[in-house]
C-alpha cells in the first residue's frame, strides 16, 4: 500500500515540487545520488574503484519528452565515457543507459540511433553499456534494441525483472554465450495480469531465474541487497563453479555499502550503480518505495534541523 502511494507519488511534478524544495532534501539525496556535475560521477568513481569496486554510471532522468533533452542525454553520456577513459577509469566503470531518457517514448529512431552512438564510444573507451530495464510496456521494444545492439556490441548488457512473469523465459533466451544479464526484482508499479505482487513470489521468481541464469553460458550480474538472495548467489556460484571473471554482484550506490565492500573482500566482483545528474527525483522515490526505512530516514532529514 505504502509502495504504491510512493510509487505514485514518483508521477507527480506537484509531490516532486514539494519534496524539491523541503529544505534538508539535499542531505537525502547526497546519500544516494553521486553529485549533479560530471566531475562529481568521476570523484565518486575513482574512490569506489580505490576500493576494489566496479561501476556502472547512471546520468539520472527518464521519460524525456523533447528531442532536445533526449540529445543533451545522450552528448552527456558521450563526454562522460570520453572522461571515464582519459581518467584511465575503464573497463572498471561501464554505464547504465534507459532509453526513455533518449526519447524511446516519442521518437524511436532517435532513441536507437543514440544508443548505439553510446554503444560505440564505450567500445571506444573500452567497456561497455548495461540497458537499464523500465516499466512494463517498454520490456519487448528494450529487449529488441538489444538484439539488434548486440550484433555490433556484443557485450551490450540487459536488465530483467523477476517480478515479471515472463522473465524466467526471457532468462532462457538470454542465457547463451557473452550475453550480460542483469538479474534485479524490479522496481515499477505493475499489474497483476504481468507482475508477481507479493515479496514472497517475486523472491521466488528471483532464484529461478538466478538457477537459469547461473547455470547457463552468459554473464549474470546478480543486483540485489536482499541477503537471503546474495546468499544464495554466492551458493549457486560454488555449485556452478563460477569464479569473479563469471558473474558479479551489483548494489545500487549508498545502499548497503559495508556489505559491497565484504563481498569484494571476498573475492567476488562487485559493482556500484553510481546515478548523478540534477534529474533525481523518480530515481529518489523509488529507493524510498523499496524501503520504509528508507522513507524514515528521509522524514527525519526533512524535519530535522
Ligand atoms: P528488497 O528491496 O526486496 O529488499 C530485501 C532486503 O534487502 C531487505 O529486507 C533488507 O534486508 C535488504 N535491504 C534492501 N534495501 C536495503 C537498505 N537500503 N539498507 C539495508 N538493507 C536493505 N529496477 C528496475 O526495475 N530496472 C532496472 O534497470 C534496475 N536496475 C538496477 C540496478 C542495480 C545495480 C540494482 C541493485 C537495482 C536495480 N533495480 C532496477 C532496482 C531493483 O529492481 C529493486 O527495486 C531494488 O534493488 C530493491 O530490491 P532488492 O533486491 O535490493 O531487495
Amino acid at each position: 500500500m505504502l509502495r504504491s502511494v510512493i510509487l505514485a507519488a514518483s508521477r507527480s511534478s506537484q509531490v516532486e515540487r514539494l519534496v524539491a524544495t523541503a529544505p534538508y532534501t539535499r542531505d537525502v539525496v547526497r546519500r544516494f545520488v553521486a553529485g549533479a556535475a560530471t566531475d562529481d560521477a568521476l570523484r565518486v568513481t575513482r574512490g569506489l574503484i580505490d576500493d576494489g569496486l566496479a561501476v556502472t554510471l547512471d546520468h539520472l532522468g527518464e521519460d524525456t519528452v523533447t528531442s532536445e533533452q533526449a540529445v543533451a542525454t545522450r552528448d552527456e553520456y558521450l563526454r562522460l565515457l570520453k572522461m571515464l577513459a582519459e581518467a584511465g577509469l575503464t573497463p572498471a566503470a561501464e554505464v547504465s543507459v534507459k532509453l526513455s531518457a533518449l526519447g524511446q517514448m516519442f521518437d524511436e529512431q532517435l532513441a536507437y540511433d543514440s544508443v548505439r552512438a553510446i554503444c560505440a564510444a564505450a567500445d571506444a573507451a573500452g567497456t561497455t553499456v548495461t540497458l537499464d530495464m523500465e516499466d512494463h510496456t517498454t520490456t519487448d521494444s528494450t529487449l529488441e534494441v538489444l538484439g539488434k545492439l548486440r550484433k555490433d556490441f556484443p557485450s551490450t548488457g540487459a536488465v530483467l525483472q523477476a517480478y515479471l512473469r515472463r522473465t524466467e523465459s526471457d532468462c532462457r533466451e538470454l542465457s547463451s554465450a557473452g550475453s550480460r544479464v542483469r538479474l534485479c526484482k524490479g522496481a515499477y508499479k505493475e499489474p497483476e495480469s504481468v507482475a508477481y505482487q507479493s515479496a514472497r513470489e517475486v523472491d521466488k521468481s528471483y532464484v529461478r531465474c538466478m538457477n537459469i541464469l547461473m547455470s547457463g553460458d552468459g554473464y549474470p550480474m546478480l543486483a540485489t541487497h536482499d541477503p537471503r538472495m546474495i546468499a544464495i548467489g554466492e551458493d549457486r556460484a560454488r555449485w556452478f563453479d563460477r569464479g569473479a571473471d563469471r558473474f558479479e554482484f551489483q548494489m545500487l550506490f549508498g545502499i548497503r555499502p559495508e556489505e559491497q565492500a565484504r563481498l569484494a573482500g571476498e573475492g567476488y566482483t562487485v559493482r556500484t550503480y553510481v546515478p548523478y545528474g540534477d534529474d533525481w527525483y523518480g530515481y529518489l522515490m523509488r529507493r524510498l518505495a523499496e524501503r520504509p526505512a528508507n522513507l524514515v530516514f528521509f522524514g527525519r532529514a526533512l524535519m530535522s534541523k
